[in-house]
């Protein structure tokens, strides 16, 4: 069936750090909806002008914007959000690893995945790349819960031989045969894509680092996920770990898996080779603001990803990460950089293009998803706040596309996502206010 949904419509089609006018914004616009994808995108009235016909689903004074894109989220640390008090490898040890094991109770783990991509969709997260259960049963599970969701989930068994505890490692050989197992039942069924995952350099041998290029190798359209540079005690102990390594990188960069197809998670403290190798793979850094903050780790430095042409996405990073909500995280960005000396001056343009098309782009997906072009996935969030909320007299007052956005990053959040889309099709709706 077509449809158009007339609201306040907002997305950036070209990168705001390139070129000035990024960011389009329709106060009454409309987009055209047919068969999930994108027919036609601009002022209402054109848009009705040219499809009198179609029913009109008026969602005024709402706010559309492209459906976010989270480019680092782990599945088995929704509960542990907000575990305070120990910077990374403290924090892993005493809190994350236990509750991760917890995850050997398959009902267990099949609750958590229901709540974990009901978590995302709830928050305006259509496109996801998540890393998973070192367990193989529970990963099984989230991609069942993904498939029926409907949601864009890239994701992939985390792997570990050492260094976290025992009930999460697993040896070379089985972590390959059982990735391999997962791709082959799930790697392109729907909208999910197969990721491989190795926690990080700490806890991988060099075996295990080598059966992850092969599984990259064998398995077409597959992804890569790790953590990179985030604390800097970590940072030594992949030196000590790794002592013919010459960085952090140069030991993904060894095994091969320093791809266009990379994404790495946090990056805070990177050297200029480092960047330079990045962005000469062409491999995206997920920026997760709220977890660098919460584990102490650093400001990220933005001007010099951005300077040497690394490309930069949003994550999450929950559990690190204090919740799901890429508005929440675009605000922290803005924050970091204000604070960082030399910081990047972000403006709204910058936080809406890193929280959806940028993270398109690093997951390879930017020609169906990311903003709301014609051709498009029908992939949008609505945002339309409770009234006598904050938001709402705040988006009531607002003119122009940098105050809604403004408004948006400042004060929205799970609670004032009305309505999400894949494809056209609902995958969350608000229930009203009872
Ligand atoms: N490095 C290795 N594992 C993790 C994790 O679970 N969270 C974060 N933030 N960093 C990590
Ligand atoms: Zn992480």
């Amino acid at each position: 069936m077509d449809w158009i949904l007339r609201a306040r419509l907002l997305h950036t089609p070209a990168n705001p750090f390139e070129t000035a006018g990024a960011l389009q914004h329709l106060e009454d616009g409309a987009v055209l909806v047919q068969a999930g994808r994108i027919a036609a995108t601009g002022p209402f009235a054109e848009v009705q002008r040219s499809h009198p016909d179609v029913p009109v689903a008026d969602r005024r004074p709402g706010v559309l914007l492209p459906g976010f894109v989270d480019t680092h989220v782990h599945f088995p640390q929704l509960n542990i959000i907000g575990a305070m008090g120990y910077p990374l490898l403290e924090w892993l040890q005493r809190f994350t690893l236990p509750a991760e094991a917890r995850f050997l109770n398959a009902p267990y783990a099949r609750r958590a995945a229901r709540d974990f991509v009901a978590a995302l969709a709830r928050n305006g997260t259509t496109t996801a790349l998540v890393f998973g259960s070192h367990i193989p049963a529970a990963q099984e599970a989230l991609f069942a819960e993904a498939a029926r969701s409907g949601l864009r989930i890239i994701s992939g068994l985390a792997l570990a031989d050492q260094g976290l505890l025992p009930p999460l490692h697993t040896t070379p050989e089985q972590g390959y045969r059982d990735s391999l197992e997962l791709a082959h039942r799930w790697h392109g069924q729907g909208r999910i894509r197969y990721a491989v995952t190795p926690r990080f350099a700490l806890s991988a041998s060099e075996g295990m680092l080598a059966v992850c290029r092969r599984l990259l190798d064998e398995i077409p359209g597959s992804w890569f996920q790790t953590h990179l540079n985030e604390n800097r005690d970590e940072i030594a102990a992949v030196a000590r770990l790794f002592p013919w390594a010459s960085d952090y990188l140069h030991v993904y960069e060894h095994h091969g898996l320093v791809r266009r197809e990379s994404v790495f998670a946090h990056n805070v403290h990177p050297t200029d080779r480092e960047l330079d190798a990045l962005a000469q793979a062409r491999a995206t850094v997920a920026h997760c603001p709220t977890s660098n903050a919460f584990l102490g780790s650093g400001l990220f430095p933005l001007r010099r990803h951005v300077e040497r042409g690394v490309r930069v996405a949003l994550g999450s990073d929950v559990g690190a990460g204090t919740g799901f909500s890429l508005l929440k995280e675009g605000m922290m960005a803005y924050k970091t950089q204000m604070l960082l000396p030399g910081g990047y001056p972000l403006r709204p343009a910058h936080l809406l293009y890193l929280a959806t098309k940028a993270g398109a782009e690093a997951l390879g997906l930017a020609d169906e998803v990311g903003d709301l072009s014609p051709g498009k996935a029908a992939d949008m969030v609505l945002i339309a706040p409770r009234p006598g909320t904050t938001l709402a007299v705040l988006l009531d007052a607002a003119e122009g596309p940098d105050e809604i956005l403004g408004a948006l990053f400042a004060l929205g959040g799970e609670d004032s996502v009305a309505q999400v889309w894949v494809a056209g099709e609902t995958v969350y709706e608000r229930e009203a206010a009872a």
